[in-house]
């Protein structure tokens, strides 16, 4: 299988990397183009894949495409490959830009759209993918090995993407903040800073790692660290009377709104 990765940015290194980690491809059967000539230089350099002059070069070489650009770009993008897309199978990683959009701008492609986190940079990606009408399950299962290489994927309806960005895709920054947050407590609480950090990170990969390898609710995890009378209960009334169990679900409603509006509906 030949592919071509339309864009150099994060997001298409984080792919490019996973899918030769995985060994899904060799680095030759990849043709990388991009808007700026230094920009694709510097992301062959990072990856030994083959670079092309134009998105219709690329395009016109490949079974599988990969759009990776911004959102104000994507269109753009495609309509530059020009009349190459019958028979392509094209997967897009734009938020926001529909699967009726990207085929039109790509006529004849067959269409997966997929939502991964920044988190694919390490590996560790949520991505949801939602397949168009005319693609086939041989081209879900092209898109699941992608997403595989960098993350764990989990297939939608095109209509919970919305939703998706509001939790997966957004969602890395609030547990930033939560972490920036606990750490602020250690220091409050008289530790160095450094070492407030590090058992902050260390605490949320820590519980991330409980709730993925026991598969228990996170309401039962959380009953098992709660003793009566213990430290733990006291810190969760204080949680509990600041709502900020209402304010995470009141964020991801409001990413998934802001969503909806930059998708143009
Ligand atoms: N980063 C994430 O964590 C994340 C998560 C989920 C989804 N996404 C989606 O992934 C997409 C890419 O994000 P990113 O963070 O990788 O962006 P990025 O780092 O800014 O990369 C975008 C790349 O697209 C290139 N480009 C612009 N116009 C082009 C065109 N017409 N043809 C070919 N290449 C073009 C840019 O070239 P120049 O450098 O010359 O401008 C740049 O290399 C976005 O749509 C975003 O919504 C990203």
């Amino acid at each position: 299988m030949k592919y071509a990765i339309l864009g150099a940015g994060k997001m298409a290194l984080a792919l490019t990397h996973g899918m030769l980690r995985a060994k899904l491809c060799a680095a030759a059967d990849i043709t990388a183009a991009s808007r700026s000539k230094s920009g694709l230089q510097n992301f062959a350099a990072a990856t030994s894949v083959r670079t092309a002059a134009s998105n219709a070069e690329a395009v016109g070489a490949a079974d599988v495409v990969l759009l990776c650009v911004k959102p104000a770009d994507g269109l753009a993008a495609l309509h530059e490959a020009g009349d190459v897309w019958k028979g392509k199978l094209l997967v897009s990683v734009v938020t926001g830009l529909k699967i009726v959009k990207l085929r039109e701008a790509a006529p004849g492609s067959r269409v997966i759209r997929a939502m991964p986190n920044t988190a694919a940079m390490v590996g560790l990606s949520a991505t949801a993918i939602a397949s168009g009408e005319k693609a086939t399950r041989a081209d879900l299962k092209t898109a699941e090995q992608i997403f595989q290489a960098v993350g764990e994927v989990f297939p939608v309806d095109e209509n919970q993407l919305d939703a998706v960005t509001g939790l997966s895709g957004s969602g890395p920054a609030y547990i930033y903040l939560v972490m920036e947050a606990l750490s602020d407590g250690g220091v409050a609480a008289g530790l160095p800073r450094k070492l407030a950090l590090d058992l902050a990170i260390q605490t949320v990969l820590g519980a991330a790692g409980m709730a993925s390898s026991t598969k228990e609710h996170p309401a039962v995890l959380r009953e098992m660290v709660t003793s009566p009378g213990g430290t733990t209960i006291a810190a969760l009334g204080v949680l509990e009377k600041a709502a900020v169990r209402s304010a995470f679900i009141d964020a991801v409603k409001a990413a998934a709104k802001r969503a909806k509006e930059l998708s143009g509906e």
